[in-house]
C-alpha cells in the first residue's frame, strides 16, 4: 500500500534495484559472462577450452593469479597445496560437537570460520604473504573439511590426507575410503569430479561471491569472508539447487506422475512448484556449463550404473521445456545444476554432499574475487541504501497505556 515512485523522490538520489538485477557492484577482470549468447570465459579463456584442457588446480591458479601457469609454476602451486591438506587435531574435535545428522554445509562454513582461530598469523588482508598462505591453506584444507563433514554424518572415522595423491584423488579417498582398507581411486571418477569442479570455479558476481566481497569489504579476513560465502551457497535458489533437482526427479519417480503432468503444475505455479535446475538470473540462453555437463552425464552414468530412469525423467522434462511457450517466453533454459545432481548421485555422493561439491569448486573463484577486491584501492565498504516504507514519526506510548 505505498507509492514507490513518490517514496523514491522523498528518499533522494538512490536507485531501488531489489536483487541487483541491473546494478554492478564492482569492476572485475576475472570472469566474463554474456548471458544472451551463453558465453562464459575465465580470464578470457572460453569455458569449453578450459573444460577440455585444464585441471581444477590449474584453473584455480588461472582465476587467482590471472594467467595460465608455466609448468614450474603449476608444480610449485600444487606442491604447496599438498603440504597443507592436514587439519589441526583440535579442529578435528569440532566435528564431534555437531549432531550426527547435521547438514555438511553449515559444518563446512563453521570449520572454515574456525580457521581464523587456528591461523591468527595470517589474518591481515593487506599483507601479501599472509593472503598467499591463507589462499593455499583454504584450497588445501577445504576438501579435507568436506570429507570429514561427510564421515561424521555416517559415523565413520576420519582418514588423514595422503599427500602422494592429487587434490581430487585425496578428497575421494578421504570421502569413500575406510581406514586399514585399500581404496583404489578410479581415474575416470577423478576426471569427472575434476571437470565438475572446473565448471563451478567462478561465475562473477553471483550471490555467494557477492557475499564474500561484501563481507571482505569490511576488511574481514579471507576465512571469515569465504565462510559467509559458503552459507550463501547453502540456499536452495543458489548452491542448493542441485540437491533440489534430484529431490524433484525422485518425487516425480516415486509419485509415478508423468513429466507432462508435472510440467502442467510448474506452468500453473501450483504450490509454487518450479522446474528446479531451470532458469538463471544472467543466462537467458543455454548455460554453456550445462551443455558441457549434458555431454558427459551419459558417459558417467553408464560407467557408474547410475539411475537411467532419473536421467530419462530429466531429459523428458528438458525436452518439454525447450519446446514450451511458458519457458521460451521467459527464456528459461537448463542451468549447470540440472544434470550435476544426477552425476553426483551416480558417483555415490549422498544428496546432502552435492552443495558441498559446489563449494569445493567455487572456492578459487571466491578467493580470486576477494583478492581482487582487497587489491583494488577504490574499494569501499559495501553499504547499500534503502527506501524506507515504515511508519512516519509517532510518539512513544508507555507500556501501561497500551
Ligand atoms: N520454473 C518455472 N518457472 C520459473 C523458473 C523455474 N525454474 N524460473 C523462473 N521462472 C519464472 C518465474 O515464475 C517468473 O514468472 P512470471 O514472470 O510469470 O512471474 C519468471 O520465470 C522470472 O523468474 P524470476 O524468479 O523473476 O527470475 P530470477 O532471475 O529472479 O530467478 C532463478 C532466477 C532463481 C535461478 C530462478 O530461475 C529459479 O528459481 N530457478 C530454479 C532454481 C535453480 O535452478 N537455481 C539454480 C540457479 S544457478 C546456480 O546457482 C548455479
Amino acid at each position: 500500500g505505498y507509492d514507490i515512485s513518490s517514496l523514491l523522490k522523498e528518499t533522494g538520489n538512490v536507485t531501488l534495484d531489489g536483487g541487483f538485477t541491473n546494478t554492478a557492484s564492482c569492476t572485475s577482470a576475472i570472469t566474463y559472462i554474456d548471458g544472451d549468447h551463453g558465453i562464459l570465459r575465465y580470464r578470457g579463456y572460453p569455458i569449453e577450452q578450459i573444460a577440455e584442457h585444464s585441471s581444477f588446480i590449474e584453473t584455480s591458479f588461472l582465476l587467482i593469479y590471472g594467467h595460465l601457469p608455466s609448468p614450474a609454476e603449476l608444480t610449485e602451486f600444487e606442491g604447496r597445496i599438498r603440504q597443507h591438506t592436514m587439519l589441526h587435531e583440535d579442529l578435528k574435535a569440532f566435528f564431534q560437537g555437531f549432531p550426527r545428522d547435521a547438514h555438511p554445509m553449515p559444518v563446512l562454513s563453521s570449520a572454515v570460520s574456525a580457521l581464523s582461530t587456528f591461523y591468527q598469523d595470517s589474518l591481515d588482508p593487506f599483507d601479501e604473504e599472509q593472503v598467499e598462505i591463507s589462499t593455499i591453506r583454504l584450497l588445501a584444507k577445504l576438501p579435507t573439511i568436506a570429507a570429514y563433514a561427510y564421515k561424521k554424518s555416517i559415523g565413520q572415522p576420519f582418514l588423514y590426507p595422503d599427500n602422494n595423491l592429487s587434490l581430487v584423488e585425496n578428497f575421494l579417498r578421504m570421502t569413500f575410503g575406510v581406514p586399514a582398507t585399500d581404496y583404489d581411486v578410479d581415474p575416470d571418477l577423478v576426471k569427472a569430479v575434476d571437470l565438475l569442479l572446473v565448471l563451478h570455479a567462478d561465475h562473477e558476481q553471483n550471490c555467494s561471491t557477492s557475499t564474500v566481497r561484501l563481507v571482505g569489504s569490511s576488511q574481514a579476513n579471507l576465512f571469515a569472508s569465504v565462510s559467509a560465502g559458503i552459507n550463501a551457497l547453502f540456499g536452495p535458489l543458489h548452491g542448493g539447487a542441485n540437491q533440489a533437482v534430484l529431490e524433484m526427479l525422485e518425487r516425480i519417480q516415486a509419485a509415478h506422475i508423468s513429466t507432462e503432468e508435472f510440467m502442467r503444475k510448474v506452468k500453473n505455479k501450483e504450490d509454487g512448484v518450479r522446474l528446479m535446475g531451470f532458469g538463471h538470473r544472467v543466462y537467458k540462453n543455454y548455460d554453456p556449463r550445462a551443455a558441457i555437463i549434458k555431454k558427459t552425464a551419459h558417459d558417467i552414468l553408464a560407467k557408474t550404473a547410475g539411475s537411467d530412469e532419473l536421467l530419462e525423467i530429466a531429459m523428458g522434462l528438458e525436452e518439454i521445456a525447450l519446446a514450451d511457450d511458458y519457458f521460451i517466453e521467459r527464456r528459461l533454459y537448463p542451468n549447470v545444476d540440472f544434470y550435476t545432481g544426477l552425476i553426483y548421485k551416480s558417483m555415490g555422493f549422498p544428496t546432502r554432499m552435492f552443495t558441498v561439491l559446489f563449494a569445493l569448486g567455487r572456492l578459487p573463484g571466491w578467493i580470486a574475487q576477494w583478492r581482487e577486491m582487497i587489491d583494488d584501492p577504490t574499494t569501499k565498504i559495501g553499504r547499500p541504501r534503502q527506501v524506507y516504507v515504515g511508519e512516519g514519526e509517532r510518539s512513544y506510548v508507555p507500556l501501561a497505556e497500551r
